[in-house]
């Protein structure tokens, strides 16, 4: 017998069951980026792997750990993307969008790809929506983004979620805070995971994002960036509160957010369900004002958010919400007699090619078996064409809902368009 394959692993199909909700979820997503002057961008699945390596930096897991690299017939060196953001500035910076001068809106969905342990909202092939807004440095934009993120999520009718924010000050602020890290976390060196101890040199941020429960310990008392803001930093992030107080966006300031990519300055923010195990980020973004110039791009401020697709559904499910549904056929064609069939498929054409979704079966050549296969289909009509109905020119409609049946004259069919 030849072998069975399987997905691989930290990969998964989405099954016509689930389908259904992906679509939905992202529908609405498409929607919500609309309201907010958001138009979408579609960037291939592969780039050059230094996309990413000269964005979200050598020292995150991302670049050591996680990106699928792979070179091609000729050498070249590509990863497929592990986010959306580096590839966004990438084009945005090729197709010169911002040559106008105007704020320029992108939103995104799709697969990314980070080689990682899989588990529970955690996958190595998985689904982000994201947005990016580009061209100004306003602290309205920072609370805006975080709005939209907010509205799509009531959209959804989501609720146990918060919203938290933060800000990791600019690279000049940084210096002083990181500098305060490395030497409060030197004092328990021995006591840190290797990873939190490699990181203390080049990236002591980092540290107070470990979830090793040994390294936890150390947290609350460690340097908070908000005591090491400069004047510039700490009146932008009073800002970009005030505006999200005016957007009416309930939040917490969460001092402890740095989050995992190198490319952020100042506001950082991630949409956390508390009750999603370790995985709990359904989101995070922030700003990242040096990103296009560090690409090679004009100076151009930015800023920005991604969610998991997969995080979002468990999360819609956890609270028994609406996650969309599978259509139900509105007319089930039942005929009787292989005579028939020809009507039967004459009418399927018809309303199929006036955009309405009909069906039959003609493998099933009994009234009781149609019946049954209508009902499981949950079709809203049953069209019943038999030997009577064609000798009288109408046709008998059941609704099955109530049970009731009327007729309609052949010729009438186009009344079935609209009904
Ligand atoms: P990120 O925090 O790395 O940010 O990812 C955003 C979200 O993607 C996470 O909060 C999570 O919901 C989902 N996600 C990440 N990794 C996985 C995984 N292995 N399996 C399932 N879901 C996952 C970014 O990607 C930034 N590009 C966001 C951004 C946009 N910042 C500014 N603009």
């Amino acid at each position: 017998m030849a072998t069975k394959f399987s997905v691989p692993r930290g990969t998964s199909d989405v099954l016509p069951k689930d389908a259904f909700k992906w679509e939905y979820v992202e529908k609405v997503f498409r929607q919500v980026a609309k309201n907010f002057g958001y138009q979408e961008i579609i960037t291939p699945i592969f780039e050059y792997a230094e996309v990413f390596e000269r964005s979200v930096g050598d020292a995150t897991d991302i670049i050591q750990k996680e990106m699928y690299r792979f070179s091609d017939k000729k050498d070249r060196v590509f990863a497929l993307r592990p986010e959306g953001t580096a590839p966004v500035m990438r084009s945005f910076i090729e197709n010169n969008l911002g040559k106008d001068g105007n704020i320029v809106k992108l939103f995104y969905i799709g697969p990314m790809f980070r080689y990682d342990r899989p588990q529970a909202g955690r996958s190595r092939q998985f689904s982000q929506y994201g947005l990016e807004c580009l061209g100004t440095s306003h602290p309205y934009y920072d609370a805006e983004t975080i709005a939209v993120y907010y509205t799509y999520l009531k959209a959804l009718g989501l609720k146990n979620y918060d919203v938290e924010v933060n800000t990791i000050g600019c690279p000049d602020c940084s210096v002083a805070h990181n500098k305060a890290l490395q030497e409060y976390f030197k004092g328990f060196f021995d006591g840190l995971c290797p990873d939190c101890q490699s990181r203390l040199e080049k990236n002591p941020k980092r540290l107070l994002d470990c979830k090793v429960e040994k390294c936890l310990q150390f947290h609350p008392s460690a340097p908070s960036m908000l005591d090491y803001l400069d004047e510039k930093c700490k009146t932008h992030f009073d800002q970009v509160l005030k505006y999200l107080d005016i957007l009416n966006v309930t939040y917490v300031v969460n001092p402890k957010i740095v989050r995992g990519l190198d490319y952020y300055t100042q506001t950082a923010f991630e949409f956390v369900n508390h009750n999603l195990g370790s995985q709990n980020a359904l989101g995070g973004g922030g700003r990242y004002d040096g990103l296009v110039q560090q690409m090679g791009g004009k100076d151009t401020p930015g800023v920005g958010f991604a969610g998991g697709i997969s995080r979002l559904l468990l999360s819609l499910e956890q609270e028994g919400l609406y996650q969309g549904e599978n259509p139900h056929p509105k007319y089930y064609i039942v005929s009787l007699g292989e005579d028939l069939a020809q009507k039967a498929i004459e009418l399927l054409t018809f309303l199929r090619n006036n955009n309405v979704y009909a069906e039959f079966d003609l493998a099933k050549t009994t009234l009781k078996a149609q019946m049954k296969n209508a009902d499981r289909l949950q079709a809203e009509h049953c069209i019943i064409l038999g030997e009577d109905e064609i000798k009288s020119g109408m046709l008998t409609l059941k609704n099955m809902t109530t049970g009731e049946q009327t007729t309609l004259p052949i010729e009438k069919v186009n009344e079935l368009i609209n009904l």
